[in-house]
């Protein structure tokens, strides 16, 4: 709050202080604060470990597929090498059987029967051979493990076994019955060098080839072989695998991928790395074609690796991220729910106090203690109420002044006392029409200048005051008028409810005029000689408006040189206005005549007024210190016999300490009084705000002065 606030223009209303009034409890917001902050506080979470999840989760896939991709990709490779190991070690197992003496002469008698029970017999030594074949050196092959007697196959265009037939050990990839073959193929030599015929053997790719390469490859492995006949679509089956247990959805898989199988199996393409989705997980395959030993297309070699289970470690990770959330959620509600019980403790609390204020009682506890926000509004809601106290107490004040000494009116009139000074020239008659436009209805009070009339302005059909300004009382100094026209013309332009306006500078027959709003009420001297020290309350609430008065008029440059009891009114509402602003300039050369006479009071003038030297705001923060002396003590700083000994204190002596005329003074507001009333200007407060903060300190701690009250 500034100091030039706070005070309203003649309020209309001011609560009474009563008390006991039940209020229904407020109704219960829509959205409690708990719920906002715990909502606030889950999106945050939810944001945040949702945010990380899905980010870690797109790179750890991004990074899963990169390392399955680049270890799939050796694939190829590494069945390359596999192949030819296994063709080596094959190859060794048949030279041995070719080399059998039985076999060479089975080769050379010819016979089915005979060769077919050697072939069998052999077989069985033959590393695992899934068929053993004979065949003559004229291409033709009488005699296979695995088929009925009679048999005969031309093999000549076989190119494995032609190789053999001429003299060179082979190998390729058979197809049959929908099983893919690692053939080869030996020449049966009669005599270390005369070929004779040939032996094939074939050993099944089976699931123990596949696992094999598995550990080669760290990748499951599928041997597709194609069922389709030549010129059909393919028909990719599986013929070994390392999947046994998900063959069928491996295969649905892949026939799911049409691209893929006819790529594969009809072009002759790798194809890889590429998503395959396998009974509900996405794996990632390579697929080889494989090449039959007369270079058809027979079928595929396809290593696979599922994402998840490549995932499978960042899951864990994800899942205790999901539980890190989960735990923080339950935190942020548990943590809301207290914070919003000690946010809504004290707020509704305040909220209670606020409405009991609202209806007006005064008395009102604000039961809040905190260091927070919460404790500076409810410090702030309780300087609110005092200031709120103090402002029935002067209202009630005054009133109870009216009352007993009644209408103000009457009072003012009282204290005139007709005979004072001549009648001036052209001094207005009451009844009678002054200056073409204003009813002189009554006197309102008589000073230095002249005399103060209630008079209704019949061109604004408004009530004024009109104020005379005796030629002998103004300054001999044309230009002093001048410099008061200028600071009317400033004063004019303050509208504050604590300043009283002033409209006009007039002359009417020769006599000059000063026209100004009437208030109804009474100067804070009436208050002050009732003889008692105000209440404090009461006391307070009139310093601070003078203060906010003071500071409008400061603002504009304006420096008011006559504050005093009598140039502030009171309103019977407890409003407050400071009249006569630089009027003093007007006398101020005859402030103190060679005579030693002064006019006007000089128990408010500042020592720099006295001394005769240039005046700043600081003088009116004296003279307010005065007022303050008087109000709060109950009596003038400096008395004496003449005003010229009053003047000479002014200047010379330190006021007697306030507790010394008013021991139950609060000491605070003793020591402001004091501050205000130093001699060098440099030592008072450096404008009426800081006065105004000073004083509004001593409400808002209202528990020090509950002494002096
Ligand atoms: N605008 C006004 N409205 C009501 N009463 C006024 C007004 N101006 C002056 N008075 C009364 O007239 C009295 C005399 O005023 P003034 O001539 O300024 O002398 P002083 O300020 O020295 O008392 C005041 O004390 C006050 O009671
Ligand atoms: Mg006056």
């Amino acid at each position: 709050m500034s100091a030039t606030e706070g005070v309203t223009p003649r309020p209309t209303t001011s609560p009474p202080a009563i008390t006991g009034l039940k209020l229904p409890p407020p109704e219960p917001p829509r959205f409690s604060l708990s719920f906002k902050i715990f909502f606030a506080a889950a999106l945050l979470i939810l944001v945040a470990v949702g945010g990380a999840i899905a980010i870690s989760a797109t790179r750890a896939r991004a990074i899963a597929d990169k390392k399955i991709d680049g270890d799939l990709k050796k694939s190829g490779e590494a069945w390359e090498s596999f192949q030819q190991n296994r063709y080596g070690e094959l190859q060794r197992a048949l030279a041995v059987v070719a080399n059998n003496p039985g076999i060479i002469s089975m080769m050379t008698e010819g016979d089915a029967a005979t060769a077919f029970d050697t072939l069998k017999r052999e077989q069985a030594s033959s590393a695992g051979a899934a068929f053993l074949i004979a065949i003559g050196p004229d291409g033709n092959a009488f005699a296979r493990t695995d088929r009925p007697l009679p048999y005969s196959r031309d093999m000549r265009q076989v190119p494995t076994v032609a190789a053999a037939l001429e003299g060179e050990a082979a190998e390729g990839i058979w197809l049959s019955d929908q099983k893919l073959y690692h053939v080869v193929a030996a020449p049966v030599l009669e005599g270390g060098s005369r070929t004779v015929g040939a032996i094939a053997a074939g050993f099944q790719i089976d699931d123990g080839v596949a696992s094999s390469l598995k550990s080669l490859v760290n990748a499951d492995v599928v041997f597709l072989a194609d069922a389709a006949g030549r010129n059909e679509p393919p028909r990719p089956t599986v013929a070994a695998s390392t999947m046994r247990d998900r063959s069928s959805a491996v295969l649905a898989g892949i026939v799911g991928t049409p691209r893929l199988v006819s790529a594969v199996l009809r072009e002759g393409k790798t194809i890889g790395p590429i998503h395959l989705g396998v009974a509900g997980e996405t794996y990632l395959g390579y697929f080889l074609p494989v090449r039959s030993s007369t270079d058809d297309l027979v079928g595929a070699a396809a290593t696979l690796r599922s994402r998840e289970r490549e995932l499978a470690p960042f899951r864990q990770i994800q899942n205790s991220q999901v539980l890190v959330g989960l735990a923080a959620l339950v935190f942020a509600f548990v943590l809301s729910f207290v914070l919003a019980r000690r946010i809504t403790g004290p707020v509704d609390r305040l909220v209670r106090a606020t409405e009991a204020v609202r209806v007006g009682n005064l008395e009102t506890e604000v039961p809040v203690e905190s260091n927070d926000e919460i404790g500076i509004l409810a410090r702030s809601f309780r300087a609110m109420l005092e200031e709120l106290k103090e402002k029935a107490a002067l209202e009630k004040y005054v009133a109870s002044l009216t009352m007993s000494l009644g209408t103000e009116e009457t009072l003012v009139a009282t204290r005139v006392q007709p005979g004072i000074g001549s009648p001036a020239v052209g001094e207005p008659r009451i009844g009678t029409l002054f200056a073409g436009r204003y009813d002189i209805q009554s006197v309102l009070g008589k000073g230095g200048m002249g005399v103060v009339y209630k008079a209704l302005d019949r061109e604004l059909d408004e009530l004024v005051a009109i104020k005379t300004l005796r030629s002998e009382a103004l300054s001999a100094d044309p230009s002093l008028i001048d410099r008061f026209k200028q600071e009317i013309r400033l004063a004019r332009r303050i509208t504050h409810p604590n300043v009283l306006r002033t409209h006009d500078l007039g002359e009417s027959a020769g006599l000059k005029y000063l026209s100004m709003e009437f208030v109804k009420g009474l100067t804070l001297k009436h208050l002050l000689e009732s003889g008692q020290i105000l209440p404090t309350p009461v006391g307070l609430r009139i310093a601070k408006q003078i203060c906010a008065g003071l500071a409008a008029a400061h603002e504009v440059g304006v420096i008011h040189r006559d504050i005093k009891p009598q140039n502030i009114l009171i309103e019977p509402t407890g409003g407050l206005k400071i009249m006569d602003f630089g009027i003093a300039r007007l006398t101020e050369d005859r402030g103190m005549t060679a005579a030693g006479t002064v006019i006007g009071t000089p128990d408010y003038m500042s020592p720099e007024q006295a001394r005769g030297i240039p005046l700043d705001f600081r003088s009116d923060i004296y003279s307010t210190g005065v007022v303050l002396y008087e109000i709060f003590t109950g009596s003038l700083p400096f008395e004496g016999d003449s005003p010229i000994a009053v003047v000479l204190k002014h200047v010379n002596d330190a006021p007697p300490i306030p507790q010394s005329r008013n021991p139950r003074i609060d000491p605070k507001i003793a020591s402001i009084v004091m501050r205000c009333m130093e001699k060098e200007a440099t030592a008072r407060y450096q404008s009426v705000n800081e006065l105004y903060e000073a004083l509004a300190r001593v409400t808002a701690e209202p528990a020090r002065r509950e002494t002096a009250a």
